[in-house]
């Protein structure tokens, strides 16, 4: 059987995981085996997962607990793990993820503190089973740096980016705690680099890693 690869992009707000997976789009869509690659983002993926992801992040009528929240976050994901993930790794494809479990660790875990990151982990072996990501960009910057670049855009924030720089300085930690623990999928990249610096060290890494770039 063909083995997929799975990889995972990860980060705080606005640290250019959207920015570097859009432009990575954009690459692969010019090569001849684009079809062995499947783009995901968290929580989505699925029509039931972005549902949960709407609930999530722009539902402000009723402001879940936070044990409510983390769930949620895991039932999105079991969605899209069992129903797209899995198959895609299976049939041999490449698939790209725009955040992961990572995160909860970092936002439910060390930030809003609802389990211990190794609770976490436990819970989500429960859902995902051993599926660890093969390789992890992990763009790293002080969210005093990052909050910079939100204020510049004047959008509207969802209800986690407007918790205040205290908590987003958890979530760091949260972070730097989970690439440590696996370090041997991590790749951290300084985010605070131009965009092009950090999509050509993207790709350099990917040409070393998986023989599908050319
Ligand atoms: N390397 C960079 N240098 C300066 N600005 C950047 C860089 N990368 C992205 N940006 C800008 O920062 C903003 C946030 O980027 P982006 O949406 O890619 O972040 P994100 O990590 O996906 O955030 P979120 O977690 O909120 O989805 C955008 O306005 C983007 O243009
Ligand atoms: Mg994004």
């Amino acid at each position: 059987m063909k083995k997929g690869y799975f990889i995972t992009f990860e980060g705080g707000e606005a640290c250019g995981k959207s920015t570097q997976i859009a432009k990575l789009k954009d690459f692969i869509n010019s090569l001849p085996n684009k079809s062995d690659f499947v783009f995901i983002r968290e929580p989505g993926g699925t029509p039931l997962a972005e549902e949960i992801r709407k609930l999530l992040l722009n539902y402000e009528d009723d402001k879940p607990l936070p044990m409510t929240e983390l769930l949620l976050f895991c039932s999105a994901r079991s969605e899209v793990v069992n129903k797209i993930i899995k198959p895609a790794l299976e049939n041999g494809k490449i698939v790209i993820a725009d955040r992961f479990y990572d995160s909860t660790i970092a936002y439910q875990g060390m930030a809003r503190k609802i389990m211990t990151p190794k609770q976490i982990l436990d819970l989500t072996e429960i859902i995902i089973g051993d599926l660890k990501p093969n390789l992890t960009f992990y763009f790293n910057i002080e969210p005093k740096i990052a909050f910079q670049r939100k204020a510049k855009l004047d959008e509207n924030l969802d209800r986690i980016e407007k918790e205040g720089l205290d908590f987003h300085e958890n979530v760091k930690k949260g972070y730097d705690f989970i690439s440590k623990l696996e370090k041997e999928r991590f790749v951290t990249i300084d985010a605070t680099q131009s965009i092009d610096d950090i999509f050509n060290f993207i790709i350099k890494t990917l040409k070393e890693k998986i023989n599908i770039i050319e």
